[in-house]
């Protein structure tokens, strides 16, 4: 049976495409490249030597989604597809409202409309807010600061009556902590548009020559070295967690929400040393202010992944930057 991989042309989605294919599983990629290149769809092709069907749809087309899950025999999907910019959620909240969970809603009916109920939905580790405990269990608190993170946290609340509603319905909710690296081939990576947001981005394209220097948001908080920490897992790790998530599924009915992080913190510099190892360059930076609404610490425990799924995160932190510098430089 073949799974459907909405946002499969993304950042993590092209990744978790290359194990699946490599596993023997069927996909099919559904994706508006509001944020991607369709370039991605024929390099995964290159990568795993399968080919990769590809739907090029916005996933609140309802009718064109039902006729996906029909015409390829869709028994699960893996739902990507979404807004995720923290910064921007907030100047367009009904862009990130509509994306996300208009786009969850129709994609829900076209399950429904089709007898599929395997779903494994990308949540985030942003639904846990500011930290009353570390490391984060899947027991902690759930809070939202900004439209992206209130879209996730209304979809996994959603997901949750739709679960209850019918025991057809197997829904597992990975909550992603902080997603870096590449695939070894260098031909997929994180792609962002314009100036990066993120932290990793941004040191690879200093690394590489393209932006002067690197802002270092605070060195006042209480961490190790004053600067923010986060649980960066590999992509090719997140990628993994997603296969065993599936087979998980298959065999649970209900909704389960679980944590995919390594369950160890970084700090900025500490990232910025572990990339500079890995490029043999100086990372030129500068501490500046805080970023508005950012947090000191944050990073999981990842007991329940291991229990339920049988998965745990094997790569390591230069990993994570030599894969994005070789993929920076092939960009
Ligand atoms: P991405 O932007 O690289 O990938 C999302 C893909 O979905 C893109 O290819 C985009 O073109 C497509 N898309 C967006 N809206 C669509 C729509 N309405 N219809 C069809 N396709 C659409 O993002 P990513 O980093 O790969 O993240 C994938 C998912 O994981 C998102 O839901 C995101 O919220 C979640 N997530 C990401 C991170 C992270 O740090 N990258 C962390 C936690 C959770
Ligand atoms: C990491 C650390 C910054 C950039 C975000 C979203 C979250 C999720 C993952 C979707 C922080 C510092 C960063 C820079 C810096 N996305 N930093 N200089 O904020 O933990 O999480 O991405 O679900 O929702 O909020 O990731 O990479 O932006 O920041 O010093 O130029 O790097 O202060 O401590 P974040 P990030």
């Amino acid at each position: 049976m073949t799974i459907l991989v909405t946002g499969g042309a993304g950042y993590i989605g092209s990744h978790v495409v290359t194990v699946l294919l490599a596993a023997g599983r069927k996909v099919v990629v559904l994706d508006n490249f509001c944020n991607s290149d369709p370039s991605v769809v024929e390099r995964l092709e290159r990568i795993t030597g399968c080919p990769v069907p590809l739907v090029h749809s916005d996933v609140r087309d309802r009718e064109r989604v039902a006729d996906t899950l029909r015409r390829f025999g869709v028994d699960s999907v893996i739902h990507f597809a979404g807004l995720k910019a923290v910064g921007e959620s907030v100047s367009k909240p009904i862009e990130y409202y509509g994306a996300n969970i208009q786009g969850t809603i129709s994609l829900l009916e076209a399950m429904q409309s089709e007898k599929v109920g395997q779903l494994v939905f990308s949540s985030s580790a942003t639904v846990y807010g500011d930290p009353g405990y570390l490391p984060i269990d899947e027991s902690h608190p759930t809070s939202a600061t900004n439209p992206y993170g209130r879209s996730k946290l209304h979809i996994e609340e959603m997901l949750k009556d739709v679960a209850l509603a019918s025991p057809s319905w197997k829904i597992v909710c990975l909550r992603y902590f902080n997603p870096v690296g590449a695939h070894a081939s260098g031909l997929i990576g994180e792609d962002p548009a314009g100036i990066p947001n993120n932290l990793m981005p941004f040191v690879a394209q200093v690394a590489t020559g393209q932006r002067s220097f690197l802002r270092v948001f605070g060195q006042d908080y209480p961490t190790s070295d004053g600067t923010g920490v986060r649980d960066y897992i590999h992509v090719m790790d997140l990628a993994e967690g997603h296969s065993a998530a599936l087979r998980f599924v298959a065999d649970h009915p209900g909704w389960n929400a679980i944590n995919l992080g390594t369950g160890r913190g970084t700090s900025v510099l500490e990232m910025v040393s572990a990339f500079e190892r890995a490029s043999g360059r100086p990372i030129p930076h500068e501490v500046v202010d805080r970023r508005p609404g950012d947090i000191a610490s944050c990073y999981a425990d990842p007991t329940l992944a291991r229990q339920l799924l049988g998965w745990q995160a094997t790569r390591g932190v230069d990993d994570m930057c030599s894969s994005t510098l070789a993929w920076q430089k092939n960009r």
